[in-house]
């Protein structure tokens, strides 16, 4: 496997296909263990888990719902600072086995303000599924209950996950040289 350009940057080789496949079977298995008897609602964060939620969602075999929402942020105008909007989410949670998909957890800034929002609808229960965790950049208090890899404080593009927009149809993951 070879380097990659993206944009002004180089790229190389990092998870294969068949190592992030082959990962995302043995959390649709557990997925199938915990909902078993359940009909949880999957909320993909759009873009970039949109890849992560497709071959995720098909390898669910309960019953189950998914949705797809866009976080936009919004410069607060007082100090409590951005205000994080959901776009996109038509139905009530409201007693519902909420799966929230996510590509990645960085700072955990995004879901840290969006997470309290999620919950004043009062779910019947809230689980994260990231396909990717960077436990070294953690800022915020958030705790994915399903994680592909946890991996460096590098950054990455492919299946899913850009660079300025670029390179989410690269079907595996490469990390910055
Ligand atoms: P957080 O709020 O810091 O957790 O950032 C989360 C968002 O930043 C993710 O949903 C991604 O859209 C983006 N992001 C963070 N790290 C990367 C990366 O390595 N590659 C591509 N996008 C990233
Ligand atoms: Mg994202």
């Amino acid at each position: 496997m070879d380097k990659i350009r993206v944009l002004d940057k180089e790229f190389v080789p990092f998870l294969a296909e068949e190592t992030i496949d082959l990962r995302i079977s043995s959390l649709a298995e557990q997925i199938n263990i915990d909902y078993a008897g359940k009909a949880p609602i999957f909320i993909a964060v759009l873009n970039g888990s949109f890849i992560f939620a497709s071959d995720l969602f098909k390898k669910v075999t309960v019953a189950a719902q998914i949705s797809f929402i866009k976080l936009a942020s919004y410069k607060g105008t007082t100090s409590t600072g951005n205000v994080i909007t959901a776009i996109g989410l038509e139905e009530s949670l409201k007693g519902k086995d909420v799966i929230l998909v996510e590509d990645i957890i960085d700072t955990g800034k995004t879901l840290s303000e969006f997470i309290p929002q999620l919950l004043l609808q009062a779910p019947a229960s809230l689980r994260i599924a990231s396909l990717l965790t960077k436990p070294d950049a953690l800022k915020y208090d958030v705790k994915a209950d399903y994680v592909g890899f946890e991996i460096p404080n590098k950054f990455v593009v492919g299946y899913g996950l850009d660079y300025d927009g670029y390179g989410r149809n690269i079907p595996s993951l490469y990390q910055l040289a």
